[in-house]
């Protein structure tokens, strides 16, 4: 019999667990149940009940029913967080949203551009993880529309933080247990760390890669794995989210090709969350895609990028018209998403800022699509049109709808 010690996120169904002979005083954090792991429910059981190593007999594994189909879509009590109601109003909730990011950005910049990294760096993050997590739980909309809208010319740095407020509001809408949302945050954080390695001409060329500059980019999976590795008592789920992050659900991602099932939980969301920044954001070779839009292009990716149902759930937390979004109405005013209806997502609660015309109006008011049946949303503005509206100051004011 042969046996290998992994953690739980690498745990897979049809994986045979052995008992090794240890007491479970000296292991705690260790599952010993022996016998073949039948599901991705089991695993998640697992992890909810703290377990987080395990031993396996790789001879003894086989290929579980099913294992080449698509995932299904979880059951809908699986999804905590889409009834939950914010305790603080958006406008009320956007200046703590504001310190948090701003404060957030400052630490992925110093622990960046610092030539190594260190076990304090991680714990030292830990508080910003909290702080978001803080927020997120009194009103989400804030970080999330907040995430959608930053962007600089230090792109990297806001990367890191927006995948952190999208990976631990999706961790928290998937119901991940209170220790897992804080992991998958550092994971977040630190999942571009190797980057910090390449250098900025290749990191932030305004045009197309050359193949060479390519391969040193997507390097910088590997590269930062291989650093985070070295931290003392570093967690497996940490090193999981950095370097499944560029893996792709019909194995043609990088670095190892992983496949299916064989990439964990961690690594599906902070792909997930890393793929629609990289498309909302604008860059200097791109202008900023609508959320809309962004949405739409990774739901023609499911099945190939993703497994069946994570993109299908992520659209789902994050509404069809994100809050923050843009959109022309049918009366011809434009307006900015002020609240996400999950019943009926195309009926959200929506602050008009200008007249029929599209000029802007000194008094704002908000009007909510579901109650008002005779408005509706046309379209998205297009960047032409939305590039002068300063949508953060609009989701500090109030909608009364
Ligand atoms: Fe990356």
């Amino acid at each position: 019999m042969s046996r290998e010690k992994i953690a739980i996120t690498d745990l897979r169904p049809g994986m045979y667990v052995v008992r090794p002979d240890i007491s479970w005083i000296k292991a705690p954090l260790l599952y010993m149940e022996e016998g073949f792991i039948s599901s991705e429910e089991e695993i998640a059981e697992i992890y909810r009940q703290g377990y987080r190593e395990v031993y396996h007999d790789p001879s003894r594994m086989k290929s579980p029913a099913g294992e080449n189909e698509p995932e299904e879509l979880p059951a809908e009590s699986t999804e905590a967080s889409t009834t939950q109601q914010p305790t603080v109003p958006l406008n009320e909730e956007m200046g703590q949203a504001q310190s948090i990011y701003a404060d957030s950005f400052d630490l992925v910049k110093n622990f960046m551009e610092s030539s190594s990294i260190g076990t304090a760096d991680i714990a030292a993050s830990q508080p910003y993880v909290e702080s978001i997590i803080g927020s997120l739980d009194r009103n989400a909309d804030a970080l999330l529309s907040l995430a959608q809208l930053k962007t600089s010319d230090e792109y990297t740095y806001t990367h890191c933080v927006n995948v952190t407020i999208f990976a631990v509001a999706y961790a928290h809408f998937l119901n991940l247990p209170e220790d897992a949302l804080h992991l998958v945050g550092l994971a977040a954080l630190f999942h571009d760390y190797g980057k910090s390695a390449i250098p900025s001409e290749v990191l932030n060329a305004p045009r197309q890669l050359t193949p060479e500059e390519l391969t040193l980019m997507r390097s910088h999976v590997l590269l930062g794995y291989e650093r985070l590795k070295k931290l003392p008592g570093i967690a497996p789920e940490i090193l999981q989210g950095a370097v499944q992050h560029h893996e792709r659900h019909d194995g043609t991602g990088y670095p190892h090709k992983l496949s299916g099932k064989r990439i964990g939980v961690f690594g599906r969301i902070i792909s997930i969350s890393d793929n629609y920044d990289a498309l909302v954001a604008k860059r200097v070779y791109k202008p900023s895609l609508a959320p809309t839009k962004a949405l739409a292009i990774m739901y023609k990716m499911r099945g190939q990028a993703w497994a069946s149902g994570w993109v299908e759930r992520f659209i789902k937390m994050m509404g069809v018209y994100p809050v923050g979004s843009t959109v022309l109405l049918s009366t011809g005013e434009y307006g900015v998403v002020h609240a996400a209806n999950m019943t009926f997502p195309t009926q959200p609660k929506v602050l008009v800022i200008t007249d029929a015309h599209g000029r802007p109006v000194a008094d704002t008011h908000g009007i909510d699509l579901y109650k008002c049946p005779d408005v509706s949303i046309t379209r998205p503005l297009t960047h032409a049109e939305d590039k002068d509206i300063d949508v953060e100051a609009f989701l500090s004011l109030p909608c009364n709808a």
